[in-house]
């Protein structure tokens, strides 16, 4: 039987109950809950995996009463009408470092933040105007000559957290744009076509930089390390890498890694971190385990943010190397892991990334993909999620289409990337976690 529509009275009711589970549970487990004073905690922490499905089931059910309270059409026309402008608000105060120019235990005049920004005071007051009504800052007394901005629980987050700051710099002005002109971009190369093209210089990304007024750049990864002038050369990949950290912080990725592989077993042995950023998983892996000997390859202008996070007690274990990984691979390893790595690429590019591993594979060798596969695994049983939790999934999924025709795929699919590169790789293995939403696809080189 089709389950009964939602409306405004049995949504509240949900509410009601689900938000006193989620208080019941803070409250017994001594969890401060946030508020929008500045001081606030800036996120729950230890929630237990059921407690955060609870609150993500509470998010669902909060979406559904906000777009039914404003209705259908109006809930569209406020969607338009504000979701731009919110995004470009949140980009402007992160670009220009907004978060800095407020004390977190004091205010700024707009005055004091226009000369801390160094953008007009106009431009200054009509942004905050706008992030107030976000709940980002608070002005006090407004409409005054006395008006001061301080800030609440979500500009502190972000005055607080290097990691969030890179996140939304990332996500917003890195890719912002681009997905902004995914319809062009859809309706000149795939419009009519059995399937979204596979060519890198027809993605969105391509199209919205083919101008050169934002840098010629032919792919993110170029844009990411070579924008900016002189000394900010490459600032958009060290933001990148620090994205990257947060990532695998607020996600819990360290146990992916760790669990992988029986890393134990394999004694000293050998292993490479292609496209490893600056470090953040091979340093926990040489932490864990004193036997491994670990080589992080990636673009140059990481290499700063390797050196700069490395524990001085690995320096003899974990190395950097500037490496491009379509060009073939020397470092002959026993191990070779790539975490979210091939799905930034369609299927070609991911195929050849793996063939330029050939030249250095011993036979024996194994190349292991940590890669997003939401709920889609094999189980046909799998839970339905909270759509609040498979939204993370498509957007990510999107963004990775816009940037590089790229996409998030299930383990059938990376098998036939395996494939697709050579035959003597044979998948071994496959670990497809429900809980973390992650698989391990581990494939032998029987060359
Ligand atoms: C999505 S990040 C994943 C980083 C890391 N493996 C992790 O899981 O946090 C992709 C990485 O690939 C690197 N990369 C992109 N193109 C590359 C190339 N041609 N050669 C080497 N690394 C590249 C980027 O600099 C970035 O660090």
């Amino acid at each position: 039987m089709a389950e009964p529509q939602p409306t405004l009275q049995s949504l509240a009711a949900k509410i009601t109950e689900l938000s006193e589970t989620l208080t019941a549970y803070l409250r017994e487990n001594k969890v401060p809950e946030p508020t929008f004073a500045a001081d606030s905690p800036t996120s729950y922490s230890n929630l237990s995996p059921e407690i955060f499905m609870t609150r993500q089931v509470l998010l669902d059910a909060l979406n559904d009463m906000w777009y039914l309270t404003q209705g259908p059409s109006e809930s569209i026309f406020n969607y338009v009408h504000n979701c731009m402008p919110d995004a470009a608000c949140l980009n402007i105060l992160n670009f220009f470092d907004f978060w800095s120019a407020v004390p977190v235990s004091g205010s700024a005049t707009y005055a004091e933040i226009a000369t801390h920004t160094s953008l007009p005071h106009e431009v200054v007051f009509r942004v905050l105007q706008h992030a107030v009504s976000l709940r980002i800052f608070v002005e006090i007394e407004p409409g005054k000559s006395t008006s001061r901005i301080e800030h609440t629980s979500r500009s502190a987050a972000l005055a607080k957290s290097a990691g969030l700051r890179a996140l939304v710099s990332s996500i917003l002005d890195d890719a912002g744009a681009p997905l902004m002109v995914m319809n062009e971009a859809l309706r000149r190369y795939s419009q009519g076509k059995p399937e979204l093209t596979q060519k890198m210089d027809e993605s969105s990304f391509a199209l919205f930089h083919a101008g050169g007024q934002f840098g010629k750049h032919g792919n993110s990864w170029d844009m990411l390390e070579n924008d900016g002038d002189g000394e900010k050369q490459g600032w958009r990949q060290k933001n990148f890498v620090e994205f990257m950290r947060y990532v695998k912080e607020i996600f819990h990725l360290e146990g992916v890694v760790l669990d992988a592989h029986d890393w134990k077993s394999v004694g000293k042995a050998t292993v490479v971190d292609v496209g490893g950023s600056a470090g953040h998983d091979a340093v926990v892996l040489a932490q864990h385990f004193p036997d491994l000997t670990i080589t992080v390859e990636d673009l140059p202008k990481v290499k700063s943010s390797f050196e700069a996070n490395l524990p001085a007690d690995l320096k003899s274990r974990v190395t950097f190397r500037e490496h491009d990984f379509f060009k073939p691979q020397t470092v002959q390893a026993d191990i070779y892991i790539f975490k979210m790595i091939l799905h930034d690429w369609p299927d070609a590019e991911a195929a050849k990334i793996l063939q330029a591993l050939i030249p250095a594979l011993k036979p024996g060798a194994r190349v292991i993909l940590f890669e997003y596969i939401g709920n889609q695994g094999e189980a046909s049983e799998a839970p339905q999620l909270p759509r609040s939790i498979k939204q993370m999934g498509s957007a990510t999924d999107l963004r990775l289409m816009a940037l590089f025709n790229g996409k998030e795929r299930p383990v059938k699919a990376w098998k036939e990337v395996f494939r697709l590169a050579d035959e003597r790789f044979e998948v071994a293995n496959v670990n497809a976690n429900p809980q973390n939403f992650f698989a391990v696809i581990e494939a032998v080189w029987r060359g």
